[in-house]
């Protein structure tokens, strides 16, 4: 597919730009970029710091399919970051995932993405956007945890480099199937076995991703898939 790439001086909110047009019947294939951001959203309804100097993206995709695979995406989302700044990381063996769709530089948070989605009446998706935010020349302080950067990358290159990467994990998912995105997310995602606590402060151990990619916690001899939402874990 051929991507289009609109850079903006500054924004609101480039997933909120997007959806505008996504409402108003815009071709899947628009990725929007902003220097700065002055209304940038994180997940949970959390404020994403947007000073200029990082990157700020959002993809537009019109992948059809049923609703229920929004959950796929994020995950797909996730990997896109992280093969997407693979090139630009000195050691890229130090980049991990954390469920569903962080990107951490050893323990510290790299990048974040943040997909919403619509569906049609039929139940299918009717468009879905990736929001992404990569920590490059200035990285946010954040109140819970360290943040990773990746220096004074330009923007465009890195935002390029991940158009690439959707590209071809989309190629991955439709030749080989889900199992093959899953397997390529568990890769880099936790070791199995580590111990994790839910945000309502359950806790267990990290036993992998279900077919579907919900997160898999084993407790006293049982596993429960776990969905987006009840989340925000801690590897403790
Ligand atoms: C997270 O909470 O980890 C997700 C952060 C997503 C931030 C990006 S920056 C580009 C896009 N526009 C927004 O307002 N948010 C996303």
């Amino acid at each position: 597919a051929g991507w289009r790439l609109r850079v903006h001086e500054s924004l609101s909110s480039t997933s909120d730009l997007l959806k505008q047009l996504a409402e108003a019947g815009e071709p899947e294939g628009l990725a929007v970029l902003a220097r700065r951001q002055s209304g940038g959203r994180g997940r949970d309804g959390r404020v994403w710091e947007s000073p200029v100097g990082n990157l700020y993206f959002s993809l537009l995709l019109r992948p059809g399919g049923p609703a229920r695979d929004a959950g796929k995406w994020a995950l797909l989302a996730a990997l896109v970051m992280a093969e997407g700044v693979a090139p630009f990381t000195p050691n890229p063996a130090e980049l991990r995932l954390k469920w569903p769709n962080d990107v951490l530089l050893g323990e510290a948070k790299l990048a974040g993405v943040l997909c919403e989605s619509a569906a049609t009446p039929a139940g299918e998706l009717d468009w879905l956007i990736m929001g992404i935010g990569v920590n490059l020349a200035a990285p946010p302080a954040l109140p819970d945890r360290p943040t990773a950067s990746l220096g004074a990358i330009p923007p465009e290159q890195v935002a390029v480099s991940m158009l690439f990467a959707l590209e071809r994990l989309r190629g991955l998912w439709r030749v080989e199937g889900f199992d093959a995105v899953r397997a390529a997310w568990m890769a880099r995602g936790p070791a199995l076995q580590a111990p994790l606590t839910l945000r309502g402060g359950r806790s267990g151990h990290y036993a992998g991703l279900a077919e579907d990619g919900s997160l898999l916690l084993a407790t006293e001899g049982r596993v429960q898939a776990v969905t987006t939402g009840e989340v925000a874990y801690r590897e403790a």
